[in-house]
């Protein structure tokens, strides 16, 4: 059944973690401003954002948000000179951050969880669904995953969250979905619970970093207590979307088989910098002529 809804169009990007599983690099860096080859990783993030069509972005900042704002802001001196050189492909570059979207930001003062910086952007969103992405989660665009999750949204209402299978022993990383109803890539969510001991998990059903959220969620974090590690947990308010939904409707999960990259893990990290380096036309033939001999010879 179809039902008449808004029309998404805000997107929230948190940004604003202290990224400790990255120091040194993210002592005065935000992990979201790492490299993946040559573009920073909130890049591809904001980018995904843009093509499922929102246009207005808020982005959750903290400490060090300068290299963000500056990243998505005009560089008047660097775009003179790359100009005076005569180097329109390198201006074109440098070009493209700052015309991607219309970029709002807010500060969360203190990093108290990621429940908490979704609650920072309550002003912004107002009274309508939005969507959330993770600065740090990478979706290939090829297997395009938020563009699912607002027509899923868009036919059911309520809040949709995105789940990826993943091995018993890893479940303990992540939030995990308890699901009853399955209808092909989408679950109905009766339940979540943050980093379970994989004995105590519901599932394999992993939460990654991409959700369309209906905005009850701010009422239920504005009384969501300190969860998990201490920090406002996002999955403690879900859960409470999840079992009750006469507060803001169902909660759906669609069930995500591509390729995803945790940038904020330094493992997953250099596994994205390898096979998009790879995958590039410019970069990709000779670093993987490179790859090759370095695998067969000194590994
Ligand atoms: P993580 O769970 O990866 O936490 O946050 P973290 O603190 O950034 O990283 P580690 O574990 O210490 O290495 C997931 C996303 O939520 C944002 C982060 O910036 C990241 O994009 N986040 C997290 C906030 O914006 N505020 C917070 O208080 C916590």
């Amino acid at each position: 059944m179809t039902q008449s809804h808004p029309r998404i169009s805000k997107a929230v990007i948190p940004a604003a973690g202290l990224g400790t599983r990255f120091l040194p690099a993210t002592k005065a860096t935000p992990k979201e401003m790492l490299p993946v080859v040559d573009k920073p990783a909130i890049q591809y993030v904001v980018e995904e954002a843009v093509s499922a069509g929102l246009d207005d972005v808020l982005m959750v900042t903290g400490r060090n948000k300068r290299p963000l704002e500056d990243h998505f802001d005009r560089n008047y001196e660097l775009e003179s000179a790359l100009a005076n050189k005569g180097d329109a492909e390198r201006l074109a570059k440098v070009q493209e951050s700052s015309d991607l979207a219309t970029i709002h930001y807010v500060r969360q003062g203190d990093p108290k969880g990621l429940g908490h910086a979704v609650l920072c952007a309550a002003p912004h969103v107002g009274d309508e669904p939005f969507a959330v992405l993770l600065g740090d989660d990478l979706i290939d665009p090829r297997d395009p995953l938020l563009q699912r999750m607002i027509e899923v949204q868009e036919q059911h209402g309520g809040s949709v969250i995105a789940l990826m299978e993943v091995a018993p022993e890893q479940i303990h990383l992540y939030g995990c979905a308890a699901v009853d109803t399955e209808d092909g890539d989408v679950v109905r969510v009766s339940g979540l619970v943050e980093k379970p001991d994989p004995a105590d998990a519901p599932s394999n059903y992993a939460v990654i970093g991409r959700y369309v959220l209906d905005p009850h969620i701010f009422a239920i974090l504005r009384r969501t207590e300190p969860g998990r590690g201490g920090e406002i947990q996002l999955t403690d308010a879900l859960q409470q979307l999840a079992q009750d939904e006469k507060i803001g409707g169902p909660v759906h999960g669609v069930v995500f088989k591509g390729r995803r990259y945790d940038t904020g893990d330094r493992g997953d990290y250099l596994r994205a910098i390898v096979r998009l380096a790879c995958e590039r036309e410019d970069l990709g033939p000779d670093f993987r002529t490179w790859l090759r001999s370095y695998v067969t010879e000194e590994m």
